[in-house]
């Protein structure tokens, strides 16, 4: 069996440096061109996107992804569905099964996905989870770090902002360990995460110290006022100020959606070291790899 190969992709805790180092491979081969596409004739398989909280970039990015490999895409109507008269996750992913979908990307609630993965056989990518995780942003990010790094052993990469709540950060802490990341993250106290692997370190030391400069959403969803954003921009954004500190060589990422004037502002846009589109276009390309591994990848 090929280092790559899993059933679900649910979490990257239980992921060997091997099977994140073929992904990659099969990443930049997607993006390169080197892959003859479309993978899928005739009998095309069928992916189904089931969110349950909104996104654009995720769940758009496995369609394209679906639909650039030649496979379909179904999306589950989650308002228009039976969910509404109360059927439950579990049933409506018995449903998709016995439709004979051949995957699925769920973004729901963290416990969800680990107990349906152990009753069906369908395939299960998460879209993002709770605040557990986010597996294929983390990779697709890493794919963004080795575009513009030679080796990432080493470098130090920053994560800054709403750690406590944020699934990215849970997912770059488990591939962080993998890849030999020197992992900082700055933050509000009342943003600390629970103990875990990286380092809390001040953001002003951080910002001009770090290879990779990740900023995180400010969940304003979480938070009572906006006069704790303005505050937020102060102390934890990275602004025009703080972007004269940054090295020469540092990249700066974003997982999207973000907060303009909170965590990021337009000028860091501008900057020539903002990876923030390549970082979305990258998803694309990842994803395509994700589904090529359980989509299967022979001609039809
Ligand atoms: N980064 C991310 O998950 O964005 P979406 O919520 O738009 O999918």
């Amino acid at each position: 069996m090929a280092a790559m190969s899993f059933q679900n992709l649910i979490h990257l805790k239980d992921f060997e440096r091997g099977q994140v180092d073929d992904l990659m491979e099969a990443a930049f081969a997607m993006k390169r061109g080197s892959v003859d596409l479309p993978l899928f004739f005739g009998k095309k398989p069928i992916l189904a996107t089931f969110f349950l909280e909104n996104s654009t970039r995720t769940k758009l990015s496995f369609a394209v992804a679906a639909k650039r490999l030649g496979a379909e895409v179904l999306d589950f109507p989650v308002s228009t569905s039976s969910l509404s008269k109360g059927e439950s996750l579990e049933a409506s992913f018995l449903c998709l099964e016995a439709f004979g979908v051949d995957g699925i990307v769920f973004r729901g609630s963290e416990s969800v996905l680990t107990e349906i993965s152990a009753k069906i056989k369908t395939p299960i990518v998460s879209g993002g989870e709770g605040n557990s995780g986010h597996p294929t942003q983390a990779l697709l990010d890493y794919m963004s770090f080795l575009e513009d790094f030679e080796s990432l052993k080493g470098r130090r990469l920053l994560i800054a902002g709403d750690l406590k709540h944020s699934r990215v950060f849970a997912s770059h802490r488990e591939l962080a360990k993998l890849m030999d990341v020197d992992l900082v993250y700055s933050g509000p106290d009342h943003f600390l995460p629970a103990e875990g692997f990286g380092s809390r370190m001040d953001f002003d030391e951080a910002i001009a110290s770090s290879d990779m400069i990740m900023l995180l959403r400010v969940q304003k969803e979480r938070h009572e006022s906006d006069g704790a954003l303005m505050d937020y921009n102060q102390k934890f954004g990275l602004n025009s100020e703080r972007l004269q500190r940054l090295k020469a060589s540092a990249k700066i990422y974003h997982p999207g959606p973000y907060n303009l004037g909170v965590e990021i502002t337009e000028e860091v846009l501008k900057d020539q070291r903002c990876r923030i589109w390549d970082q979305v276009e990258n998803g694309v390309y990842l994803r395509m790899a994700v589904l090529k591994n359980i989509l299967g990848d022979k001609k039809q």
